[in-house]
This record gives C-alpha cells, structure tokens and sequence, in this order.
C-alpha cells in the first residue's frame, strides 16, 4: 500500500496540465469519487492495524497533495483565461476604437442636408482647372489681382506675362463647378458644389493654401434677389438656429452684381457682443449676389430670359464658428486629439 502511494504521489507530482480538459480528466482520474485516491481509502479498511497511522497519514498527504495541484492550475488557468475553461461569455468584449468623421465633413454633409431638403441638388468638377472656368467666364478682367501668381497655384502657363483661358491652375474658388453647370444643363438649375480649393497663401492660424467651400447657384425664369434672401436666411437657421439673424451688406465680386455678403447674428452672445463676433453682434460668413449677365452669357445662358442667384461658402469658417476651433491649422494636421472631440457629432 505504501508502494502504491508513493507511486500515485510520483505520478501526480511528474504530470503537467495545460489545459481545462486535463484538469478535468486529473480530477476524474484522482480526485472523484471513483477516482484512484477513493479506491485507495476504500483499501485503507484492510490495512493492518499497527501500518494504519503511518498508511494513514501518507494516504491524507496524497490527498492534499494532488488536491493543491488541482485548486492551483485551476486558478492559473482562470487567471490567464484560457477560453476553454468556460469564461464568462457574456462579459462585455474589449471596446472596440471607432474612428469619427473629420470636422469638415460634418458641416459640408450638414451644409448639402440642409440645401438637398428644398431642391438643390450636388454637382462637382475638376480641383485642376484652366483659366476659363475659374476666371474668364466668371467675368474676371484680364488684369485682375486674383489671377496673379500670389494667389493662384499654376500648374501651367501659356505665356508667363500674360493670363490665357488655357492656362492650367488649380481652383481658387468653386465658383468655377457653376460654370461647368450652366455649359451643361438648361435651366432650370439649383445645385451646390462642395469642393477643395487651393490659394497661394502663408499657412497660418487664419489662413492655410487649401481649404475648403460650398458653392451654391439658382437659374431660372424670374428668380430675384428676394429668393436670395429667403433661401439664405432658411440656409441660417437651419445651420446655427431658429433664432438666427442674417444681414446683407453690398460687396462686390466679379461674377454677380449686385454682390453682398452675408452675415449671421453671433450665436455665441445671441447678438449682444463678444470676443468671438469681435463685439459686433455679427459674423460673416458668405459671398453672394446675383449671377451676372455676362457670365450667364459666356455660358449660353439667355440674360434677358434667365435670372439666379449664386453664393459661396468657407466650410472652414463655418466649423470654427460650429466648433470654435481658433486655428484652421488643426483641420489639416490630423491631430488625434483634436479628432478624437467629434466623436459624438455625424
Ligand atoms: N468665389 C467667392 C470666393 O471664393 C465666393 C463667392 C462670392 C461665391 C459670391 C459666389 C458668390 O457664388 O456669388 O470668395
């Protein structure tokens, strides 16, 4: 018997488990109740009176023994959670890291919402453009300053004095999809252009090379500058609220004339002046006015027959203004801290 014993012990103490099915056939094999151990104290009954002390204390060694060795590989294979013991599966998995949608998309996605809901619909053409659908037939003068290499990124020039129609350049503005939309369709036409543009400028807080804008454009028979106006301002309160405030002031660009540009009341201090509105009560934050003769001319649109409107928007400027974001630099840099506080928006 105490051969036995010690053999059993030998074994036991030699084994190594690895995984909870062993553990099981080690307890089933020792420990149940018809487990090797059992059948040796079932045996103990008919040890010789005078061997039992000693029998019996190296049988409840062995006992003790092996049971340590199942509660510690027990609590091992619990601690390193081998999925085979029966973990929990109705434990929460790891969350999962889920991106968030960059800033500028959020409010160009809201900017085409709001003008899909009456009718526009969304056009876009090429960032690379020629001289002809950026300026010309946008009824920019020959000599006018935007053409100048300070502003314009030019890909090619015919002529290295003088601007051509031909000549390649990336877009400065998305006016130039409205050009495309007019050489193509009759109007009626409502449609906006969301799209990069890219100016030669110094990056900085305020300003960056490329940045981004909404274009919008109404032809058709009798639009006025009323339609204008009631589009923008349903435009305004839609985007900042129902309590907002629009205000035209005369302005003039090239394209459309008359020109304004329009500016929403703050809704950081509901009109009454801060930091943010620069203690005006207002912020600007469009071009607009309506298309001018000759640029529905240039694109074979009837003047005396057809009217619109046009308008153009900075995203940039409206998600500083969303978010109070004091650097545009932050829009391109990637941050994931700077992402990351979007997370909650769509
Ligand atoms: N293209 C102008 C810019 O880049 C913005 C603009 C102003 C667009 C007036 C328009 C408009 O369509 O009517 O600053």
């Amino acid at each position: 018997m105490i051969n036995k014993i010690t053999e059993l012990l030998k074994e036991i103490n030699s084994l190594t488990l690895q995984t909870a099915e062993e553990l099981e056939q080690y307890r089933l094999k020792y420990l149940s109740k018809k487990g090797l151990i059992s059948e040796l104290f079932e045996d103990f009954r008919n040890v010789a009176a005078a061997d039992k002390k000693d029998v019996g204390q190296k049988l409840n060694q062995l006992k003790a023994s092996s049971l340590e060795k199942f509660n510690l590989f027990k609590a091992h294979l619990e601690t390193t959670q081998d999925i085979s013991t029966g973990t929990d599966l109705t434990r929460p998995a790891f969350p999962h890291i889920i991106g968030s949608r960059h800033p500028i998309s959020i409010v160009r996605n809201e900017i085409i919402n709001i003008f899909t809901r009456i009718g526009f619909i969304v056009s876009e053409g090429p960032e690379i453009e020629d001289d002809d659908h950026v300026f010309t037939k946008l009824n920019f003068a020959p000599e006018h300053p935007a053409r100048d290499m300070q502003d314009t990124f030019y890909i090619s020039r015919i002529s290295a004095e003088d601007s051509n129609p031909g000549d390649i350049l990336l877009r400065t503005h998305t006016s130039s999809v409205q050009v495309r939309v007019m050489q193509g369709e009759k109007p009626p036409i409502r449609t906006i252009s969301p799209g990069r543009v890219f100016r030669n400028e110094a990056i900085s807080a305020r300003a960056h090379c490329i940045f981004h804008q909404v274009e919008g454009l109404y032809i058709d028979e009798n639009v006025s500058f009323a339609d204008l106006k009631q589009t923008l301002l349903f435009f305004a309160r839609e985007m900042f609220g129902k309590e907002t405030e629009i205000r035209l002031r005369p302005s003039y660009f090239p394209f459309t004339e008359p020109s304004a540009e329009m500016d929403v009341s703050c809704r950081i201090c509901g009109g009454k002046g801060c930091n943010v509105c620069k203690y005006t009560g207002w912020l600007e934050i469009l071009g607009c006015g309506m298309v001018h003769p000759n640029v529905l001319e240039s694109c074979n649109i009837d003047s005396q027959k057809y009217t619109g409107f046009a308008f153009g928007m900075g995203i940039e400027r409206l998600a500083m203004l969303k978010y109070q974001v004091n650097d545009l630099r932050l829009y391109f840099e990637n941050d994931i801290r700077f992402l990351d506080q979007f997370k909650t928006a769509f």
